[in-house]
């Protein structure tokens, strides 16, 4: 599927790249939004980080077409901030999985393509397989609820569990049969939202396993070690989850503002050429050294 970066103009403005800004790409995905923040200026600094092994050709193109005001780290976020030694002017967070993991099949991530459960950003450490066939019930059923917001939580991790005792649960289509029983047929028909009873069971045991929400958190706070003043920080966030955390940090950091016009969602336009960027919400935030 061809990539396209969330609420790009958007992010161009609120960034703004000049001359000799030093700007971190916490999240370089497809590198979307670096390749337009250097085509815009090319005369800024970007240093990018994933913790997906498969982006690193897409970054070596970005390094032979713009040298020394490109460079990239592979890693989580939060670590590669924590170590970072010198300051930066601007960061941009795009959080959440991008469209090429989504897409491609062997990775594990989409309940609409068959493939070993996977779902592991980094292609490293535990995987989503590790998790529907080893952890107990209750487990199962607070990772269900608590990341997927999922009021039938219970019943679907014992149904895992049921499963699993028959057979080993190996795909996404295991997976997604085991709740589509617990739900029952009709109601996948008749679902108003149209979302598939999957989405949020899925969507938990991904957080699970990235560890998402304290990534974005440690990363979140790590932040002053590493600004200049007048710096500007970028979150793109995708669901409640996310937003909770990003909103929870800047209640608790009086040091960072949210700039205007506040949350920034995406054009009726934007939405109708990529529906995946629908519940994207961007918040620009501007920091101020405390005692500076
Ligand atoms: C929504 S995509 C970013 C797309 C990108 N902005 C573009 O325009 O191509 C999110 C990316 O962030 C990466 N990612 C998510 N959490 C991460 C973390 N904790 N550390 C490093 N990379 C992470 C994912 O591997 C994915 O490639």
């Amino acid at each position: 599927m061809h990539h396209i970066p969330v609420l790009l103009n958007e992010v161009l403005q609120v960034l703004d790249p000049k001359a000799k800004n030093k700007i971190i790409d916490a999240t370089f995905g497809y590198g979307g939004h670096s390749e337009a923040i250097l085509k815009k200026n090319s005369k800024c600094y970007i240093t990018a980080i994933d913790r997906d092994p498969t982006v690193k050709q897409k970054a070596e193109e970005l390094k032979n077409t713009y040298k020394n005001h490109f460079n990239f780290i592979s890693g989580k976020f939060s670590d590669v901030i924590n170590n970072l030694s010198e300051r930066y002017d601007k960061v941009l967070f795009d959080f959440g999985v991008s469209s090429m993991q989504l897409d491609n099949a062997e990775r594990g991530f989409s309940f609409s393509k068959e493939a070993k459960l996977d779902m592991r950003m980094s292609c490293d450490g535990l995987s989503a397989y590790d998790v529907v066939n080893d952890y107990s019930e209750k487990d199962l059923s607070e990772i269900i609820f608590r990341y997927g917001d999922e009021p039938n939580a219970r019943k679907i991790a014992k149904a895992i569990v049921n499963s699993r005792h028959i057979n080993t649960i190996k795909t996404t289509t295991d997976l997604r049969n085991i709740i589509v029983d617990v739900f029952g047929f009709e109601k996948i028909h008749k679902s108003h939202s149209n979302v598939d009873v999957a989405t949020k069971t899925f969507q938990a045991i991904r957080i699970f396993v990235n560890d998402e929400l304290r990534e974005i958190s440690t990363a979140l706070h790590a932040l002053p070690n590493i600004l200049n003043d007048n710096a500007i920080i970028i979150t793109i966030t995708f669901h409640a989850l996310e937003d909770r955390v990003v909103k929870y940090w800047a209640t608790n950091n009086s040091n960072f503002t949210l700039l205007p016009p506040g949350v920034v969602q995406p054009s009726y336009s934007e939405i109708k050429s990529n529906p995946r960027s629908r519940s994207a919400k961007l918040r620009g935030y501007s920091y101020k050294q405390k005692n500076a």
